[in-house]
């Protein structure tokens, strides 16, 4: 059972106040114009959210993969929107080197952490502006571990220390979820591994809503 690999399952502790999405994305705005650290942005998107009803024009549902929909974004901060169909998963990816936040509006998701403990182009991390330019064709990753996101519940981040995982909206959960997510920098691409043929290659990544 996919269940049993979680560890901890997180009970909602957080009660953001709701406000309108032109209030939420100013207060991000804001913050984007100093030191952004991973504390700062965790403990504003703990305290707000934007109101249900502001997020419906950033919904979009496909059947066969998540939709990325930008609600915000500037040179330092993006915020955007993605939905999850039922049984939708993303490849083993990084967040190019960036800080990332995810909270969840609806439904949940599986997060599985994990870490490179060795490939066969390490050099190819010597780049400037991206975490690596990728190629490498033998690729060892270590499971971290699993951790279940839902409302209310413990932020799942990304940083310059955990990196790469997966996410997963379980078929079994038969349930389409909705997450807000944060990045700083934007991140523009990143790296994807493929584990069973031993290939990791960069990704472009676009919005669905322009
Ligand atoms: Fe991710």
């Amino acid at each position: 059972m996919e269940m049993q690999n979680i560890t901890a399952v997180p009970r909602a502790i957080y009660s953001p106040s709701a406000v309108p999405a032109e209030q939420f994305v100013d207060g991000i705005r804001r913050l984007s114009e100093g030191l952004i650290t991973k504390q700062k942005i965790y403990d504003y998107l703990v305290a707000y959210e934007i109101r249900p009803e502001d997020l419906e024009r950033y919904k979009m549902w496909l059947e066969d993969r998540h939709t990325r929909s930008k609600i915000f974004r500037n040179d330092m901060i993006e915020v955007m929107l993605i939905c999850w169909p039922i049984g939708a998963v993303t490849p083993l990816h990084t967040h190019n080197g960036q800080l990332g936040w995810m909270t969840m509006i609806e439904g949940k998701l599986k997060v599985e952490n994990y870490s490179k403990s060795h490939c066969n182009r390490p050099e190819n991390q010597q780049v400037v502006g991206m975490d690596c330019l990728a190629g490498a064709t033998q690729i060892e990753m270590e499971h971290l571990g699993n951790e279940l996101a839902v409302p209310g519940g413990p932020l799942n981040t990304v940083d310059k220390t955990q990196t790469i995982h997966r996410i997963r909206n379980l078929a079994e959960w038969n349930e389409r979820a909705v997450s807000m997510h944060v990045y700083s920098r934007p991140i523009d691409s990143c790296v994807v591994f493929d584990l069973d043929s031993q290939r990791c290659y960069r990704r472009d990544l676009k919005y669905d809503n322009e």
